[in-house]
């Protein structure tokens, strides 16, 4: 192994500053989806590109009745049913990775089952060499995060640093971080009773994605862009979340969240957040995220009265997707046939600090729209029509830059030029960088890039709680709108548009459009 302070190569290129230390990786709710579709599959790439250190082991935690080797054949299974390429390409790491991984068996709310961890866990410290660190994943539904967090208290597993003589402690938490801004600051109060904030790591797995990141770098790496990053030459700001994928079997979670809280309370408005904050005195993960819960609590809250201009609440109905039949959200499996969750939301936001004064912020998520894509798109003013209309054109259009998230990760600028020939004109042309193309790397999925944060003890891609507590006190109030006054505030759009109508009407009423190329 290299000296820990030198950058390590991973066999396929991409470089990370440190070596990964050892550690016992415990995952509650190890039988869970996430675990299966997201957790261990970006563990088994992070051991295929030669990144995990000898000494690391997987304890999966949960209460069914698995033996150390049913478990390990079940994760084989699900790394073909859903990394299939990954298996592909990279079976050989499998026995050494399965090598890793136990299987600990004992319920939640039983502090036994603790506390024969932590007497398992001491043990590979002496006979694994796992150095006395240990990450614990809270993968379980968010109802039992309580009953863990407690126990691993009563169990003494949850150190702070300076009180074990060697390693550390670290809990990653998964969205949804509680479901209003009162359950949110119990949860942070239950984990701080326990834990340090340092040691606690809240997960938005869209953090993790490359071009969410590059949000921060495209800003402040460029001298180009930050001096006209202001309400002087910017007309609005959107933020677009679309997905293809229905409910699916996921109605017990989401029916109870809705799209406000499953993508707008995170992801979205983590975006937001890298979009408009200022720039942070350091690359510090406190100083990015002081910055980031800055600009989040600056955002005015949307009131009763402007709750029918500034939000649109929609659900699907019947209808297409890519030429498919697929069924209304009221007759997905499992979803009472009178929901009025919201399955697609569309918001107004007004940032009241000084660069963004009168810059309209529209943010929209939604899922059974035509397409899957994730960007912001920053449209400039409209330039002043003197020279326009003396060319005698309509196809003018404002300067937009497009940050692309997913898929085809990159950004592109929309310009003005003339086209060949004798006349004076203009026409939108776009000019665009791919990563793809550009990098012509392998854009490593977000929980790889998080699960090597947490370990390497990079909170900067993690929220704080200031942050998630100014994140629901924003939406906090619209759940309270909606419960007093729902059904009436909801339309229904077709399963494959772009939304309900209310949404388009919302920017048309101020001469605006949604941008999409
Ligand atoms: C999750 C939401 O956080 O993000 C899901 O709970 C959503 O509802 C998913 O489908 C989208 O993530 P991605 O990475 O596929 O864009």
């Amino acid at each position: 192994m290299p000296p820990t302070d030198t950058p390590q190569m991973s066999d396929e290129g991409t470089l990370i500053e440190r070596p990964l230390p050892p550690c016992n990786i415990v995952i509650f709710g190890a039988t869970g989806d996430l675990t299966h579709r997201k957790l261990l599959p970006a563990l088994f790439s992070i051991e295929a590109q030669g990144l995990l250190p000898d000494h690391l082991k997987i304890i999966g935690f949960a209460r069914r009745d698995y033996s150390d080797h049913s478990y390990r054949e079940e994760i084989q299974q699900s790394l073909q049913d859903f990394a299939p390429d990954l298996w592909k390409d990279h079976q050989k790491s499998w026995t050494k990775f399965a090598k890793r991984i136990v299987f600990h068996r004992a319920d939640f709310d039983n502090p036994d089952g603790f506390k024969w961890l932590k007497e398992r866990l001491d043990k590979f410290d002496q006979a694994e060499g796992t150095g006395g660190n240990r990450l614990f994943y809270l993968a379980t539904p968010p109802s039992t995060y309580s009953t863990v967090i407690q126990n691993l208290g009563v169990a003494g597993l949850t150190k702070r640093d300076g009180e074990q003589s060697t390693g550390f402690t670290r809990i990653i938490v998964e969205k949804p971080f509680g479901s209003d801004l009162d359950t949110a600051r119990a949860l942070n109060t239950e984990l701080k009773n326990v834990f340090d904030e340092d040691q606690i790591y809240r997960i938005d797995h869209y953090l993790g994605k490359e071009t969410v990141q590059n949000i921060f770098v495209f800003r402040f790496g460029n001298a180009l862009f930050e001096p006209l990053w202001n309400s002087r030459y910017i007309d609005n700001i959107q933020v677009t979340v679309a997905e293809t994928v229905g409910v699916e079997q996921r109605a017990g979670y989401f029916d109870h969240a809705g799209e406000l809280r499953d993508m707008v309370q995170s992801h979205a408005l983590q975006m937001l957040a890298l979009v408009a904050m200022e720039p942070p005195n350091s690359l510090g993960a406190n100083d990015i995220r002081s910055e980031k819960a800055k600009v989040l609590r600056a955002i005015k809250p949307i009131d009763e009265a402007e709750c029918t201009d500034c939000v649109v609440r929609g659900q699907y109905g019947a209808g297409k997707i890519a030429d498919k039949a697929v069924p209304a959200y009221r007759d997905e499996p499992n979803v009472p046939k009178d929901s009025v969750t919201d399955s697609y939301v569309a918001l107004k936001l007004e940032i009241q600090n000084w660069r963004w004064a009168g810059v309209p912020f529209y943010v929209r998520a939604g899922k059974r729209l035509p397409e899957r894509v994730t960007e912001v798109n920053i449209v400039f003013k409209d330039i002043p029509p003197i020279l326009l209309a003396q060319m005698n054109t309509d196809e003018a259009e404002p300067n937009v830059i497009t940050i692309r998230v997913q898929p085809n990760e990159g950004i592109s600028m929309r310009l003005g030029a003339k086209p060949p020939g004798q006349k004076m004109a203009v026409k939108p042309v776009d000019m665009n960088f791919t990563y793809g193309t550009s990098f012509g790397q392998r854009i490593h999925d977000a929980y790889e890039r998080l699960l090597m944060d947490a370990l390497l003890g990079d909170a900067s891609l993690f929220t704080r709680d200031d942050e998630v507590e100014a994140e629901w006190g924003l939406i906090t109030p619209i759940l309270k709108q909606w419960a007093e006054h729902q059904p009436a505030a909801l339309s229904s759009y077709a399963a494959g548009s772009w939304g309900p109508d209310d949404a388009e009407k919302m920017l048309a009423d101020m001469g605006r459009k949604w941008w999409m190329r």
